[in-house]
């Protein structure tokens, strides 16, 4: 067995597929893509060939060159892994060819009706594939250890137009398409890439130039405000590069999503995907985009071969997207971002308390699905263990071992132990002194993690924990407080609160009007464990608007304290739930379900 990816049936010993190409046709009304995909493989292959596929029905399989008839069996229906496709090539395959159509509920695909978009008129179509959501738009070998590149051409309803994580072949505007009332777009993807960053979305959509290698796309009713929101993406770019070496993916293009989007970025290479909650109106949220903007390096260039080892791209991506907060904003700003972070860390090892085991940064996930062991633990764990290497052996060094790392394995996916024996190759010792075993095997935190403090910070806290002896801001002074202070103010805070502390509270600091999303929703949440009536008409307006899960999750649980919230969040789910993402309804059912019984 040559099995390296619980989450695939990809098998090392089988032919590689390096290159797709397809045509597919998005059927609003069908609410599935339909049409044709070419697979070609790295060298002339023959035999046995496992593919995943999730939903997808299958017309026919043939050799492309020849149209050849190809037999192909369809395994049984595995919960996570979805179904196995099986085909057997006859000798000297260049390429195979398969009609198939998705499933209307694919697992990384959303559709969203007219009503779900700002613009009220056309529906809107995005792709979610990361973790294990490929393989319910195409037949591939989905797994992080292999990668393709590709072409595609997408055919939609005029006043539609589409977009993908890639290049775009022709004219921006699509051309004319095959039938009447259509038209086409093309691209292509020349960066070869893991099958968890194919991406597309159709619908109105608008752009405006940011630089010369970066646009915005977004509704035309989003388009400027977005324009605003990131008109220093330039700055981010040139200070990563400073950091990391050339940007090696041409065009870093951002996409402002309906607020449906289940995330708050994803970082879809050549156009990352954004959630519009980050549309503060004061660009205090972009460090989402420095984020996605560092995964570029770590995640895309050297990418983790498994959802086992998702902290090799996501713990060194938060700590890279600290490292350009710092080189733009400073060391406090910085120290304010790894206090907040570490407000996230604290509750995911809360929440894992009876699950240790997906608290190890290495985890085992035969048989968990990927989706169910998402958590901050992978992020900040991840980012502290960096950073005690880098402390251990000082900026600059790390940073020359930093830029080898990503030199030696870029295009490629590599496991928790390849990135050991490159370090111990590289730095030998330092995995001992930082004690990595125990970052990486051992369950919670390990004794002597980099704790990131500062004086203005430790003065935030210790006002936030003095709430229940009286101690309150002066109001003035609180108004001085950047977006990210006031968070930490907020977190800090008991979880509910007196109602007259609330009102207090949303009077003094201005906090049911706000826009910043992380703000408003710390601050419901509060309001909602308290059941402070005043704040549900807002909350309501959130649950109805917003599926991007990390406000959902703490919103409906901090409903759950009274009677009186859990009707409001029983009679908000049922309202808007049908329009979350599966994996946005999933996780709210999940804390519905936990809700006493009265
Ligand atoms: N790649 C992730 C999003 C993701 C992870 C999607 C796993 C599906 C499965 C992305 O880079 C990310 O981490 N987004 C964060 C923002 C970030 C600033 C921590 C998010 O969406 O909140
Ligand atoms: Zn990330």
């Amino acid at each position: 067995m040559a099995r390296i990816d619980p989450h695939s049936h990809f098998d090392d010993l089988q032919p590689r597929v390096s290159r797709w190409q397809l045509r597919l046709r998005v059927d609003f009304p069908g609410r599935c893509l339909a049409g044709e995909v070419d697979l070609g493989f790295t060298r002339p292959a023959s035999g046995v060939l496992d593919l995943d596929s999730k939903g997808l029905t299958l017309h026919r399989a043939w050799i492309t060159a020849t149209g050849a008839e190809l037999p192909f069996e369809l395994g049984p229906e595995a919960p996570i892994l979805g179904q196995r496709l099986r085909l057997v090539l006859p000798p000297d395959t260049l390429g195979i060819s398969l009609a198939y159509r998705t499933a209307p509920d694919a697992a990384g695909l959303q559709w969203l009706a007219p009503e779900q978009t700002e613009g009220g008129i056309r529906p809107f179509l995005f792709s979610q594939c990361q973790p294990i959501h490929a393989r319910s738009l195409l037949p591939c070998q989905d797994s992080a250890a292999a990668r393709v590149t590709y072409d595609a051409e997408l055919v939609v309803p005029e006043g539609c137009r589409a977009v993908m994580a890639a290049g775009a072949v022709g004219d921006l505007d699509g051309a004319p398409g095959p039938e009447p009332g259509t038209r086409v777009f093309r691209f292509h993807m020349p960066q070869p890439i893991p099958s968890y960053l194919l991406a597309l979305a159709v619908g109105d959509l608008d752009r405006r130039e940011l630089s010369p290698r970066s646009r915005v796309w977004a509704e035309p009713a989003t388009v400027d405000r977005a324009a605003w929101e990131f008109a220093q993406v330039e700055q981010l770019i040139e200070a990563a590069e400073r950091l990391f070496g050339p940007y090696d993916w041409e065009r870093f293009d951002l996409l402002v999503l309906p607020p449906a989007f289940p995330y708050g970025g994803m970082e879809n290479p050549r156009l990352t995907f954004l959630t519009p909650t980050l549309l503060a109106g004061d660009r205090s949220l972009v460090d989402v985009v420095a984020h996605e903007l560092a995964h570029s390096w770590t995640g895309n260039l050297v990418t983790n071969a498994t959802a086992e080892h998702f902290w090799l791209n996501e713990g060194f991506t938060v700590w890279a997207e600290r490292r350009i907060l710092r080189a733009l904003h400073g060391e406090a700003a910085c120290c304010v971002a790894w206090a907040i972070g570490q407000n996230a860390l604290d509750e995911s090892l809360e929440r894992f308390r009876d699950e240790p085991q997906l608290t190890l940064l290495r985890t085992r996930l035969d048989g968990v699905d990927p989706d169910d062991a998402f958590s901050s633990i992978p992020y900040e764990k991840g980012a502290r263990l960096v950073a005690a290497m880098e402390q251990a052996v000082g900026e600059e060094a790390f940073h020359g071992f930093l830029r080898d790392y990503m030199a030696r394995f870029r295009f490629t996916s590599i496991t928790t132990e390849q990135f050991c024996a490159f370090a111990e190759e590289r730095l030998p010792g330092l995995l001992r002194r930082v004690d990595a075993d125990a970052w990486l095997h051992a369950p919670g935190m390990p004794a002597g993690a980099p704790v990131f403090r500062s004086g203005p910070l430790d003065q935030l806290t210790a006002l936030s924990r003095g709430w229940d002896q009286g101690v309150r801001p002066d109001p003035d002074w609180a108004r001085a407080w950047s977006p990210a202070e006031l968070l930490v103010y907020l977190q800090n805070l008991p979880r509910a609160l007196p109602l007259a502390d609330c009102a207090w509270l949303d009077q003094a600091l201005d906090l049911t009007g706000r826009g910043n999303h992380e703000l408003l929703v710390e601050w419901l949440g509060i309001a909602a464990a308290s059941a402070y009536a005043p704040a549900f008409e807002r909350i309501r307006a959130v649950l109805a608007r917003v599926g991007r899960m990390k406000y959902l999750r703490p919103l409906y649980a901090a409903l759950g304290h009274h009677p009186d919230t859990r009707r409001l969040a029983r009679e908000c789910f049922a309202q808007a739930g049908p329009g979350y993402h599966a994996l946005s309804r999933r996780v709210v059912q999940a804390e519905l379900e936990r809700y006493p019984a009265h």
